[in-house]
């Protein structure tokens, strides 16, 4: 009896690791130039997605995205739904308790984008004090704007919403990471918003896998390595951010 059930366990873990050669990444697609969705090709592009391509075929690994919630990242991670993020996720000591980062891949950080006609009042960080302030669910903007005295704060599913809501006159300031709200101003070429000139805080993105995948993410930093070794880093950041580091 032990024996069969040994047996179809060891089945089971086979069946698992021969299939493991398809990562399953998940993404939270409305985040451009990092992760968003190509209209016309019908598909979730950007420098996240063709960085953990590189890495993964590196690393001899296919990979399947997976687009869902932010805030569902780091849950689907640990429940095994999917094998890694790649999601311009801001590695913070409070997510490496939860999940394993590799090495950093990107450097990034948090602006505040108001509304132009505000730009007497909303000088810096500081006139954000009991302002209405909104984010995206689940990120560093959104604990930011939790850490701003008496700021009535509005966290959003998508950054695209939070734009919006800034646009309409809902709230008086987005915080969120600093390319891509210049990606969206330049995209759009909006100029009834502005940018404050202070970036809050430096942040560094990492892809992120399950800590019982120790394995994974020594693949992953490996095939991150060779990507930077072999100049496949560089192109891709010259396709997306149109200069090399
Ligand atoms: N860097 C920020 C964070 O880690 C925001 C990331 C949001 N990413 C996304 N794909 N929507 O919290």
């Amino acid at each position: 009896m032990k024996k069969q059930i040994l047996a179809a366990l060891l089945g089971a873990s086979l069946c698992v690791s021969a299939t493991a050669a398809t990562l399953n990444v998940g993404t939270e697609a409305t985040f451009a130039p990092f992760e968003f969705m190509d209209e016309e090709k019908r598909e979730i592009t950007g420098f996240d997605i063709d960085m953990i391509k590189a890495i993964a075929k590196a690393a001899g690994h296919e990979v399947k995205i997976q687009n869902m919630g932010f805030d569902g990242l780091i849950p689907s991670l640990q429940t095994n739904v999917i094998d890694a993020v790649a999601a311009a996720m801001t590695i913070t000591p409070q997510r490496q308790r939860a999940v394993k980062f590799t090495e950093p891949y990107y450097q990034s950080g948090l602006v505040v984008l108001i509304n132009k006609k505000d730009e007497g009042t909303i000088k810096e960080v500081a006139n954000l004090e009991g302002k209405r302030i909104c984010a995206q669910i689940g990120t560093t903007g959104a604990m930011m704007a939790n850490r701003i005295k008496n700021a009535n704060v509005t966290l959003f599913n998508s950054v695209t919403e939070a734009f919006m809501d800034l646009k309409s006159g809902g709230c008086q300031a987005v915080l969120n990471d600093k390319p891509v709200v210049e990606f969206y101003l330049a995209r759009r070429n909006d100029d009834t918003v502005k940018i404050l000139p202070q970036v809050l805080e430096a942040e560094y993105y990492g892809f992120a896998v399950s800590k019982r995948n120790q394995k994974l993410a020594a693949e992953l930093n490996k095939g991150l390595e060779t990507i930077k070794a072999n100049g496949e880093y560089d192109k891709i950041y010259q396709k997306w951010f149109g200069n090399t580091k």
